[in-house]
């Protein structure tokens, strides 16, 4: 047996504008293939720009912030759902409980999950994951490559780390209004738990290549230091 994966997939993979299926296929591939290589993989779905459409909308009608992030919850269990239709023999429900994931980890299917609570992003929720089953690593697979010195889209002179502590990392996220929707590249509530669990994290980008490598242990992307 090789070992347990919880990876978080960026919810921009499932926007109808950029994941078209063939990415969804290509990363359910790869998924697959790890799989039938013999590791454990517990995939979690983002709610990407469809949720935050939802959370704005309710916003603007006065809904309390909680209630906004279950709908953020709900769009990432619909997203879930179009991952278990790309898989061959992936669990087919989406569990809506850290014990329940646990529970069917055991099964070693691929099992893909979504939002759980309120309060925090899917990267929570995968950090949670990874701290239950004991993972092997945690990769984050988002929209970029990795953690920069600077913003790359303003600093032409930002660098992609190859490694960052957890406490810097912090620092660096501590500006976060933490609201419904605006839970950027890790909130404070998943660095807690990378820190206090010691799981081994990677942020990578959201492809096939990203993935595989950093369930392989290469160096691929940022990885986080607990
Ligand atoms: P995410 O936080 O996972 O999506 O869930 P995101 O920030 O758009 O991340 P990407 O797209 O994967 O990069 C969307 C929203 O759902 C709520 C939060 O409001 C979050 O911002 N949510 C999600 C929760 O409240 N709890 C959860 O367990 C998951």
């Amino acid at each position: 047996m090789k070992g347990k994966i919880v990876v978080k997939l960026s919810g921009s993979l499932f926007e109808p504008a950029k994941g078209e299926p063939a990415r969804i296929k290509k990363i359910a591939k790869a998924l697959q293939k790890l799989s039938d290589e013999g590791y454990t993989i517990v995939a979690v779905a983002g709610g990407g720009k469809v949720a935050r459409q939802y959370i704005e909308v309710g916003r603007a009608l006065g809904t309390d912030e909680s209630s906004l992030d279950q709908m953020g919850i709900e769009v990432s269990r619909l997203n879930a759902r179009l991952l278990i239709f790309a898989l061959k023999g992936a669990y087919p429900d989406v569990p809506i409980s850290l014990e329940e994931v646990a529970k069917i980890a055991e099964s070693r299917r691929i099992i893909v999950t979504g939002g759980l609570h309120p309060g925090h992003s899917t990267n929570a929720v995968s950090a949670l994951i990874a701290e239950k089953i004991r993972a092997d690593v945690f990769i984050n697979a988002t929209d970029v490559d990795g953690v920069y010195s600077a913003d790359p889209r303003k600093d032409k002179k930002a660098k992609l780390l190859k490694e960052i502590s957890v406490k810097k990392l912090t620092e660096m996220l501590m500006s976060d209004p933490m609201q419904a929707g605006t839970y950027d590249l890790m909130d404070l509530v998943a660095l807690k738990i990378i820190q206090r669990s010691k799981v081994k994290t990677r942020i990578v980008k959201c492809s096939p290549e990203g993935i595989t490598s950093g369930a392989k242990g290469k160096s691929v992307g940022t990885l986080v230091r607990g």
